[in-house]
């Protein structure tokens, strides 16, 4: 077993490392966002949870990019106040993870990866077509923490769009892993107490 006191490690590269692959599996938030002029957004995010039910809060941790400039997708946010959650199953890996590349704001992850939208339910930003699951949420508050700081996202859901199957199984849902490795549930147990 290898221990690491972080106050007196050298290799602070370690500690991300170590995050990304210690806490796992995580969640992964597929992100639609509008920009001012009106370009739909797209892109993954695993350091997301839920945090309360009531009222429905979930968070997401959004860094920043290396020259210090607010990624689009908290650009688009702090503009205008929603962003959709899409949840990545299987047959989504690849384009979701190919929506992780740095596009310039002007063009859209949406037609490079010829992914479809359709309306949300309440908010203007659209959803991505086909997903199984997706929430729509309105910024509740945002966060600025750590030494960069990045953008801690508080969204409040106002709308569930969802396969009624998922209440009964997530199979086919897809988690990060460490590195560049993921995990698709393909097996679940339930236990009662
Ligand atoms: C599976 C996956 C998870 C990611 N999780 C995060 C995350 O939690 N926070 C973050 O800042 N970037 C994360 N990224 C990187 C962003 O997706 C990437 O910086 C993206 O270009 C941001 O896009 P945007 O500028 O359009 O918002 C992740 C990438 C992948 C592939």
């Amino acid at each position: 077993m290898e221990k690491v006191i972080v106050e007196q490690l050298e290799d602070k590269k370690l500690i991300s490392q170590l995050m990304f692959s210690l806490i796992v599996p995580r969640p992964i938030a597929w992100i639609t966002t509008l920009s001012k002029e009106g370009i739909v957004n797209v892109a993954p995010f695993s350091f997301y949870n839920g945090i309360t039910t009531k009222p429905p809060l979930v968070m997401v941790s959004i860094g920043k990019r290396k020259d210090g400039s607010l990624k689009d997708t908290s650009r688009n946010i702090r503009e205008r106040g929603e962003f959709v959650i899409n949840l990545v199953t299987e047959e989504f890996l690849e384009p979701m993870v190919k929506s992780s590349a740095d596009y310039p704001p002007h063009e859209s992850e949406v037609e490079a990866l010829s992914l479809e939208l359709e309306p949300s339910t309440v908010l203007e930003t659209p959803r991505i077509k086909g997903v199984k699951a997706s929430l729509e949420c309105k910024l509740y508050k945002i966060i600025e923490i750590g030494e960069t700081p990045m953008d801690l996202v508080i969204g409040k859901v106002v709308a569930f769009n969802f396969e009624p199957q998922l209440l009964q199984s997530s199979k086919g849902v897809v988690g990060r892993l460490g590195g560049k490795r993921y995990t698709i549930v393909d097996n679940e147990i339930e236990i009662s107490l």
